[in-house]
């Protein structure tokens, strides 16, 4: 290498060291033999993987779970860095308590309020976004081989949580109504008698990631009454509750509970402020919490303080409601431009869901389909989506695929859908020709 390859890009002056990687490929056998069962069985999200593929190129995509940044109140926001940095800039750049600062932990304590979930300040620490969340949840509860349920499709960002610690996954399937409670009751007792019954369900009952559907009340009423009976523990995952287009708010299951300690709750100012600030919350009985809170400590010991200031101030100054209410306007417009998209360009042996919130639906295709495959067609054109299978851990969902309406502008979303739905057409007439009258 030559020094001119050799660039100052840390602003010190101080020169870089060659870029090209000391340890080659054919040390990879000194590493894997070290890695720990964990690691080792650590998957990938797809999600992530294809969100890596999609900011590279000029691709149109409906794969991440991107809020718009054009929702983020931009004045605002500048308006509160700035006096973070007059007003409270040391402790904002101090360690901070893990179980996160008090003043941020009440105002979340009226959030849940504001979304039908009572709850004590005690009773609530904040984490490094939903995703660390999830990740302490199943850490505190699961030991490789314990049996967990899910619905069938889960959050496909779950997953690699799910299989870095051991969890032996049983899908529930859902229908428009949310997870069917009679298939989850069928599955538990199954499990219950093959001696190994379900330590935790996680569910995200509001405007599910990735189906897009919402439990109803009643089965909310079914499922909480079951846990109790059995004493299941339910890890309930509610990111989207407010993103809602229509109809009223259900009480979450953490209300339903009504302080029985049967539910943990999670979730995040992801999607209702913005995701870089990686703040988000768990809600637990307090013999819970103490052991996701060593957990934390391990992880990180504390969220950012620097951010949590950040929406302890936003919170302050603003109602939050106002700013939802404006991004939800403009989801639901995405929303019915995507469903109005799927309608013109899909074939007709093709369905999805209608959410009435949050940021996805989810198509399912003919058998024949294997949406892997069919997403290496549709990045050729430029288009891309996360296949079913990432959001299942046995393998299936091949024929399914979760598309985003929160990501981009509605034209965009049109001309992404109608690209996907010649690609769709190309396959079934493919299959067509191949097997003829089968389709
Ligand atoms: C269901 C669900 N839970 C958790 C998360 C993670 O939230 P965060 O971005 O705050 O880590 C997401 C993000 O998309 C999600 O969809």
């Amino acid at each position: 290498m030559s020094t001119s390859d050799v660039t100052d890009n840390t602003g010190t002056g101080a020169p870089v060291p060659p870029q090209t990687p000391l340890v080659g490929p054919a040390d990879a056998a000194r590493y894997d033999s070290r890695f720990s069962a964990q690691a080792s069985a650590t998957t990938s999200s797809a999600m992530r993987d294809l969100m890596a593929i999609t900011e590279k190129a000029d691709i149109i995509s409906l794969a991440g779970g991107l809020p718009d940044t054009e929702t983020f109140p931009r004045a605002a926001y500048e308006e509160i860095v700035s006096e973070i940095g007059t007003d409270f800039l040391a402790p904002s750049l101090q360690y901070g308590p893990t179980d996160g600062m008090g003043e941020l932990r009440e105002m979340i304590a009226g959030i849940m309020a504001d979304e039908g979930a009572r709850s004590r300040v005690d009773d609530i620490m904040i984490t490094t976004g939903g995703q660390q969340a999830i990740d302490l949840s199943i850490r505190t509860f699961v030991d490789r081989g314990d049996s967990v349920l899910a619905e069938g499709p889960t959050y496909p960002g779950a997953v690699p949580c799910l299989t870095a610690y051991g969890a032996d996954v049983t899908h529930v399937p859902m229908d428009d109504d949310g997870m069917r409670i009679d298939l989850l009751e069928d599955a538990y007792a199954r499990l219950a008698r093959e001696g190994r019954p379900p330590k935790i369900l996680y569910t995200i009952p509001n405007f599910q990631n990735p189906a897009g559907v919402t439990m109803s009340l009643e089965r909310r009423r079914q499922l909480v009454e079951f846990a109790h009976s059995v004493g299941l523990l339910i890890i309930e995952d509610n990111p989207y509750g407010m993103i809602r287009f229509e109809g009223e708010a259900l009480p979450t299951l953490y209300e339903l509970d009504d302080g029985a300690g049967w539910v943990v709750y999670l979730s995040t100012f992801s999607k209702i402020l913005a995701p870089g600030i990686r703040v988000g919350w768990v809600a637990a009985p307090p013999q819970v919490l103490r052991k996701m809170n060593l957990g934390k400590q391990a992880a990180d010991l504390c969220s950012s303080t620097f951010t949590q200031r950040f929406v302890t101030e936003y919170l302050k100054r603003n109602d939050y409601r106002v700013h939802v209410a404006r991004v939800n306007d403009l989801y639901r417009a995405r929303r019915d431009t995507m469903l109005a998209a799927l309608d013109a360009h899909f074939p007709a042996s093709a369905t999805w869901t209608r959410p009435r919130g949050g940021l996805f639906l989810w198509a399912t295709l003919p058998e024949f389909i294997d949406t892997k495959a069919l997403q290496a067609k549709a990045l050729e054109r430029q288009v891309a989506f996360v296949p079913g299978e990432a959001a299942f851990l046995d393998g299936r969902g091949g024929n399914c695929m979760r598309l985003n309406y929160s990501g981009v502008p509605e034209p965009v979303i049109t001309e992404g859908i109608s690209r996907l739905g010649e690609v769709v057409t190309e396959f079934c007439a493919l299959h067509e020709a191949l097997n003829p009258g089968r389709l």
